[in-house]
């Protein structure tokens, strides 16, 4: 009976020392977690790139010029805008064509001589190509300047070199 009696006495205790340790460790740890936590919470609310992409997520899908009002916020894509076509440039004069210029000459929309269209063609190759070249590089009654694009001359005119061998085959 005395032995059960020292055996639970110093289970008890050991378990309190035990019990105790654990929860010093747990009341560190939490006082810890809580500091790291402050810290890191505060810097990230006021860092400047963050609130930036913040801002940017929320901020409204389009945007319109509104007169009379400062719009200059609007050019700031278009100031980067050029770089883009310049990345997925057309490489051949036909896919120039498929890429763009068919939009309107695929079809013959607007009056635009029809790709491979002979009779549509023939006065205009007719002019010669410099003056072909020309109308495309610089637009030409309903004709826009490059087809719209921001393309260098070099591939809006093997677009051109494209539509003519078309219309000659
Ligand atoms: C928005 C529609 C449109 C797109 C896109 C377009 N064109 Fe045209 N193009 C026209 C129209 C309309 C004409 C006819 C103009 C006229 O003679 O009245 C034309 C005419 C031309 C001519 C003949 C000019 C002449 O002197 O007779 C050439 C060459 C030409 N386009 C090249 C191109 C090329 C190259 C592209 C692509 C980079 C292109 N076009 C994209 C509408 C378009």
């Amino acid at each position: 009976m005395s032995n059960d009696e020292t055996s639970d006495t110093h289970f008890l205790n050991s378990f309190s020392v035990v019990l105790g340790i654990l929860i010093i460790a747990a009341i560190g740890f939490f006082a810890l977690a809580r500091s790291l936590g402050r810290v890191q919470l505060k810097d990230q609310m006021t860092e400047s790139t963050y609130l930036a992409a913040i801002q940017n997520n929320i901020a409204p899908f389009g945007r319109e010029a509104i007169a009379g009002q400062d719009n200059s916020a609007l050019t700031a894509p278009a100031a980067t805008a050029p770089a883009a076509p310049a990345a997925n440039l057309p490489k051949t004069g036909e896919a120039a064509f498929q890429q763009v210029c068919s939009a309107c000459h695929g079809l013959g929309l607007n009056g635009a001589p029809k790709a491979g269209d002979k009779a549509a063609w023939a006065p205009r190759i007719a002019e010669g190509m410099a003056v072909l070249y020309q109308h495309a590089e610089h637009g030409y009654k309903a004709m826009p300047p490059r087809g719209g694009t921001n393309w260098p001359d070099a591939t809006i005119r093997s677009a051109v070199d494209y539509m003519v061998s078309l219309a000659k085959k």
